[in-house]
């Protein structure tokens, strides 16, 4: 059979999910061309105090759905039981925007608390509209931030500053970084335990990429010897068309086993559910898509013991 072929039916095969195997002989590879483990389904958070883990969602290319992996990992996550806090630590407001909160009539946002001594977090923190899961949001005043951030004393660890006493409120914290390296993602990283990586699965995924994994390195051994990278995440992903699987395949190469077996497709129902203000988990909750990240919920909860 054609590879091309055989790929495509692997992909159609309507009753029987990825990795799972159809008898004793056949396992079928998921889009990474790995077969894929089977991730339990998750239980309950673990009982006692809270500690959250903070998790940076970061690449400087943009437009590679960083965003949308927050909103979207962060849903699936809190249908867990999980209690989650998105940051939005983007000028942009992206986040903000997509879970339906208008940046432009907020009293305050994440700006205030990184740069005001006076202001409490549970102020400026809003519950979103998925139960269980709590946004920080933000705003362009954010932009401002990254000029006077310059001039403050141990200016790569404030955003550590301020969501250190939020952890024993949640279980996981999400950041979604703007789409950059300057001191915003600095403090993302300085803040964070891990780092998720959301790659495009286009030509020129990989570029940049070495730039982004040295400047983990760097952030790793001067400021965070805690941070480590969790995961590749394919986004995008056009199963019909060999530059797709190609461009996965290079990722796989170069990453190994740190890329996730999940893969997210491209669909228009994503750039719907950003109008719709609310993750694709509620907007169309059966959807391959909210199956996806109900998947890369299971994986980063597998990759994080504890949580
Ligand atoms: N799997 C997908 N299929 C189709 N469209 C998608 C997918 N994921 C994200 N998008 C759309 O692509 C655009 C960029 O996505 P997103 O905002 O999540 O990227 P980003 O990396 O956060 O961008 P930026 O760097 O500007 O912050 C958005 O319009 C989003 O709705
Ligand atoms: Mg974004």
């Amino acid at each position: 059979m054609p590879q091309d072929q055989q790929v495509d039916e692997l992909f159609d095969v309507p009753d029987v999910e990825e990795g799972h195997t159809v008898d004793e002989e056949t396992v079928i590879l998921g889009p990474t061309q790995r077969p894929v483990p089977d991730f339990p389904e998750p239980g309950p958070p673990p009982p006692g105090p809270k500690h959250a883990m903070v998790i940076a969602m970061c690449n400087q290319k943009g437009g590679v759905g960083k965003t949308t992996t927050t909103i979207n990992l962060g849903a699936a996550l809190a249908e867990t039981g999980r209690r989650v806090l998105l940051v939005d630590f983007d000028p942009q407001g992206s986040l903000s925007v997509g879970l339906g909160i208008n940046p432009h009539t907020l009293d305050q946002s994440v700006y205030d608390l990184l740069l005001a001594s006076n202001v409490d977090a549970f102020d400026v923190i809003e519950e979103s509209v998925v139960e269980n899961m709590d946004i920080l949001p933000a705003n362009i005043d954010l932009s401002a931030a990254e000029i006077q951030l310059v001039s403050e004393v141990a200016r790569e660890t404030i955003l550590n500053g301020v969501l250190t006493p939020l952890k024993s409120h949640y279980d996981i914290i999400l950041i979604d970084c703007p789409p950059s390296l300057g001191l915003l993602t600095i403090n993302a990283l300085t803040a964070s335990d891990g780092v998720i990586m959301p790659l495009e699965c286009e030509f020129f995924a990989l570029r940049g990429i070495a730039l982004l994994t040295d400047t983990i390195s760097k952030v790793q051994a001067r400021l965070n010897p805690r941070l480590e990278i969790i995961g590749i995440l394919g986004t995008m992903y056009d199963h019909r068309t060999l530059h797709s699987r190609e461009v996965l395949e290079r990722v796989v190469e170069a990453f190994g086993d740190r890329v996730f077996h999940t893969v997210i497709k491209r669909t228009v129902k994503f750039p719907e559910t950003t109008v719709a203000g609310e993750p694709i988990t509620t907007y169309a909750s059966s959807t391959a898509g909210a199956t996806a990240y109900r998947n890369l919920a299971r994986e980063v909860l597998a990759r994080c013991p504890g949580k």
